[in-house]
């Protein structure tokens, strides 16, 4: 049998250790056996950014960075996006396996019957001002929600779990709309049961004074495959702050306030606002060299290109490119596409980006089908959080429930002065 240990060999002091390899890993506390002197604290590993450190074991969300693979539960993205339901897929990240007819007629109820917000969550969006970001709206609110449901705080209970998962997946829409019609000075749009979680959701976002909105249906479809495609993309910066959060027992929904600040940035959630943003400032193809040179130059980045994992193609990339042609074929081509479909011939072909492996990633083309919808690019990344909530809460609850975990507490380097005198002001340079 293969011997599945790695041996280290301490040039310092010429000692030599063993150390278990389970699952392609070594334990990072097997290192701190390694010391120069008895009372050495032991070696550490620095992995700024988490270049090579998994925080966590999970069976959820399954990635092959080098072959462009993408699967929930092990099941590969393409069919999940081909034949499911953004809310059949919760299920199933949440709960491991696909629904039965009657456990998908249970949750899609309980998702559908927990959309109304209290109205005190109402006036507390009246208070923002006109021009608040949404992202910003939507991330105070769910941490609001927390002072709502002093039930969540009771986390080690399956059945409070249970509950908040409900109320999380079925609210985040409800307050997506709600800082969107807020931004644009309309009366909020209540919940309709009748439509599906999509269809709803476009209903508070555009329903105007018709008695029953009546959604796209290719529309209503696409949105549905674009949050199945976002819904869990494992240990990434929203879902590792949701964890971390969460690893001090919070309730989950100020976690996922946290999960969303990390996905409001630029360089996560916020990457497909930015990408219009920047195909917007192109403006023409006759642009597009002296962008590439910029940005090669260093001069910023071709926002929607590159990912941590992802080293080939982002397979999410190519389902949504598909995808835009439907969408474009009822609301008309996006004037920018033919500026996104030419910088990624040229990027692609170029040496800077070949040779960094970077690619368009999920963010590059959803930005276009979003605003050919009609959504404003503001509430893009609110698109993605309300998505990605699904995988928040499938990996939160996972983190619970496993043994090995504890609270969230990296080491550090520490490089700063050594222990000194307090200085008295007047005695200071
Ligand atoms: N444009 C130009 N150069 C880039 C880009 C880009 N988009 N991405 C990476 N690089 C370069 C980077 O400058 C570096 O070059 P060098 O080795 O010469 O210093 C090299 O490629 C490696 O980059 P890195 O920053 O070390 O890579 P990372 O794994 O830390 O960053 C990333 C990953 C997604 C933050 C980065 O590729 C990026 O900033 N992309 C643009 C923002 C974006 O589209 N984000 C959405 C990610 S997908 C949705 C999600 O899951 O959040």
């Amino acid at each position: 049998m293969r011997d599945e240990s790695l041996t280290i060999t301490d040039n310092r002091t010429g000692k030599t250790y063993k150390v278990p390899i389970e699952n392609g890993a070594i334990r990072a506390i097997d290192l701190r056996q390694i010391k120069t002197e008895e009372d050495d604290f032991g070696l550490m590993t620095y992995d700024p950014g988490f270049l090579n450190t998994a925080s966590c074991q999970s069976r959820i969300t399954y990635i092959d960075g080098e072959r462009g693979i993408l699967n929930y539960r092990g099941y590969p993205i393409e069919q999940l996006a081909e034949s499911s339901t953004f809310v059949e897929t919760a299920y199933l990240i949440i709960h491991g396996e696909l629904p039965t007819r009657q456990q998908l007629e249970d949750w899609t109820y309980h998702i559908t019957h927990h959309t109304i917000i209290h109205r005190n969550i109402e006036k507390f969006i009246d208070g923002f001002h006109y021009d608040a970001h949404p992202m910003g709206v939507l991330l105070s609110t769910v941490a609001a929600l927390s002072t709502f449901y002093p039930d969540a705080h009771d986390i080690m209970n399956p059945e409070s779990r249970q509950l908040q998962t409900y109320r999380l997946l079925a609210k985040m829409p409800t307050l997506a709309a709600f800082a969107y019609r807020h931004s644009i000075g309309m009366p909020y749009a209540y919940p309709d049961n009748d439509l599906n979680y999509t269809g709803n959701f476009l209903n508070m976002l555009f329903k105007k004074t018709e008695l029953k909105y009546r959604p796209d249906p290719v529309l209503e479809r696409a949105l549905d495959v674009l949050f199945i495609l976002h819904a869990d993309h494992e240990q990434n910066c929203s879902t590792s702050a949701m964890r971390s959060v969460g690893s001090s027992q919070v309730d989950p929904y100020s976690a996922t306030a946290d999960a969303a600040a990390a996905l409001y940035g630029p360089l996560h959630g916020g990457a497909n606002e930015a990408v219009l943003r920047m195909l917007t400032e192109i403006g023409s193809k006759e642009h597009i060299p002296d962008f590439i040179r910029r940005v090669k130059a260093g001069e910023g980045r071709l926002m929607g290109f590159g990912h941590r994992v992802y080293k080939n193609y982002d397979p999410r990339a190519r389902i949504i490119k598909r995808m835009a042609d439907e969408v474009f074929k009822v609301t008309g081509k996006n004037p920018l596409l033919e500026i996104a479909l030419e910088l990624e011939k040229i990027a692609l072909e170029d040496e800077y980006f070949i040779k960094r492996k970077l690619y368009p990633n999920v963010d590059f083309y959803s930005g276009l089908i979003y605003q050919a919808m009609g959504f404003p690019i503001t509430i893009f990344p609110v698109l993605f959080a309300i998505a990605r909530t699904a995988g928040w809460v499938a990996q939160w609850i996972e983190m619970i429930g496993d043994a090995d975990q504890k609270i969230a507490r990296p080491r550090q380097i520490y490089l700063g002065a050594d222990a000194r005198d307090y200085v008295p002001i007047d005695q200071r340079a």
